[in-house]
């Protein structure tokens, strides 16, 4: 039986109750094929080009985790119609120091979740805008805009609604698919 792929998950939200990382943990329980490790971004220092010289361990940290993954998931909450800062201090700090950035190569998909009711598209799309320059391959279709994502849940963060557990699996195959066929073309991106 061949090793499942791992995939760094990275989500948006801090929040203890975050919908986001609900969505990340469904989406994890609905797709056995791949391994996804969570990966901390809280606790990042902000990114500044004066501390590579003895960067930060928790820099150092997030980019050993990258590079020792096949594929990469961004699942992300929508602040005041852009993406929270917290992920795009993440995608800076593991795409330096300049030539060397963890990103170049990896399959990756963009899932956006929010309360409000446009599922979050203007955060989901200016994460994608980062990735075409970063190199990273990303899921195309099915696109992920989860909307009213607070009545998503019960109490112990399980799926209501059937629809939606039908698109999180339905999701997790393509991205599964997407990953062989990319690492097929390109198997050297893990490091
Ligand atoms: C600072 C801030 C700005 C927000 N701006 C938006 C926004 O532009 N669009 C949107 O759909 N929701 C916005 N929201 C609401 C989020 O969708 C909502 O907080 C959601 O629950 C975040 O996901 P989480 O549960 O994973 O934290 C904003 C929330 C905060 C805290």
């Amino acid at each position: 039986m061949p090793q499942a792929r791992t995939v760094a998950v990275l989500v948006g939200s801090l929040r203890k109750d975050s919908v986001n990382r609900k969505t990340a943990e469904a989406l994890a329980a609905l797709t056995p094929d791949l391994k996804f490790n969570f990966v901390e971004i809280g606790d990042l220092p902000f990114f500044d080009q004066d501390l590579e010289s003895d960067p930060p361990a928790q820099w150092v940290r997030l980019r050993q985790e990258i590079a020792a993954a096949d594929a990469v998931l961004f699942v992300t909450p929508e602040y005041n119609r852009g993406l929270p800062a917290v992920l795009k201090n993440a995608i800076d700090v593991a795409s330096r120091p300049y030539g060397q950035s963890k990103w170049n190569s990896k399959p990756g998909a963009v899932i956006s979740v929010t309360a409000g009711s446009q599922g979050a598209m203007l955060a989901n799309h200016q994460l994608r805008s980062s990735l075409v320059f970063l190199n990273v391959p990303t899921l195309q279709q099915p696109e992920a805009y989860i909307s009213g994502a607070l009545s998503l849940f019960d109490d112990k963060g399980g799926l209501i609604k059937d629809s939606t557990t039908e698109f999180l699996r339905a999701y997790g195959q393509a991205f599964s698919a997407h990953i062989e066929r990319h690492l097929a073309e390109a198997p050297s991106a893990k490091a």
